[in-house]
């Protein structure tokens, strides 16, 4: 059986790093665009946004595999998909333009393009940051962090301390670690009678 989930969140870097990476370049061959090095710029850029829109055709089919068809959800799983779909139309036909167009851009295409670009960024970077939610939501926050989430601050300070309990906190501490001793120790039980007589 083909591990949807490893691919897809190997595939979805491509166009997540080459996108961010497209803009950045063209932004920086405008800023300098007196120095020579920034045509190599915008041909960089240029590279990297068709690769960028080949790979999310992969993310885009291993997403699909992956949640066996469903194209929008709820939750995090509706987010990602609120950014996907924008981000990944943004991507292919801006990555389209560039290459009918290449260098004939008027100054007000130009503009417009930039600011399509960085709108596609922001897209692409929020549908990955949804994406991850989802991942750390399936695969579960670590034990810890997980068991300080459902457990009042002075419950994540003192473990022993059970705020919720209607009795005292020093009884149900004590409960607790009775039952997690299991069959008791002259050692382990010493520091009990000391808890005890707090
Ligand atoms: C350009 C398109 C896409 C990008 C950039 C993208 C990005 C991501 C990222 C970064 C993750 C987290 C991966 C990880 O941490 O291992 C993820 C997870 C996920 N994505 Fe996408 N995604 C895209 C398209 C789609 C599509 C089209 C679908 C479904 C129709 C989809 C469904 C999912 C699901 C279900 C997960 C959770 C995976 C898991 O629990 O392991 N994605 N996505």
């Amino acid at each position: 059986m083909i591990p949807w989930d490893k691919l897809h969140g190997a595939m979805t870097h491509f166009p997540i790093a080459l996108l961010l990476f497209s803009t950045a370049c063209d932004f920086v061959s405008v800023m300098l665009r007196k120095l020579p090095f920034a045509r190599e710029l915008r041909s960089v850029s240029l590279c990297a946004l068709a690769v960028a829109a080949l790979a999310s055709l992969g993310a885009v089919i291993s997403g699909i595999a992956l949640s066996k068809g469903d194209l929008w959800g709820r939750g995090d799983f509706g987010w990602h998909h609120r950014f996907v779909w924008p981000a990944f139309g943004l991507l292919v036909a801006l990555a389209v333009w560039r290459l009918v167009v290449r260098e004939a851009m008027s100054r007000f295409g130009l503009c417009l393009y930039l600011c399509l670009m960085l709108l596609a960024s922001g897209l692409v970077a929020a549908a990955g940051y949804f994406g991850r939610e989802l991942t750390t939501g399936r695969r579960g926050r670590s034990p810890e962090s997980s068991a300080n989430a459902t457990r009042s601050p002075m419950e994540s300070i003192l473990p022993c301390c059970n705020t919720s309990a209607p009795s005292s906190g020093i009884t149900s501490c004590f409960t607790v670690s009775i039952s997690s001793i299991g069959s008791s120790s002259a050692g382990a039980v010493a520091p009990m009678k000391g808890a005890l007589s707090v």
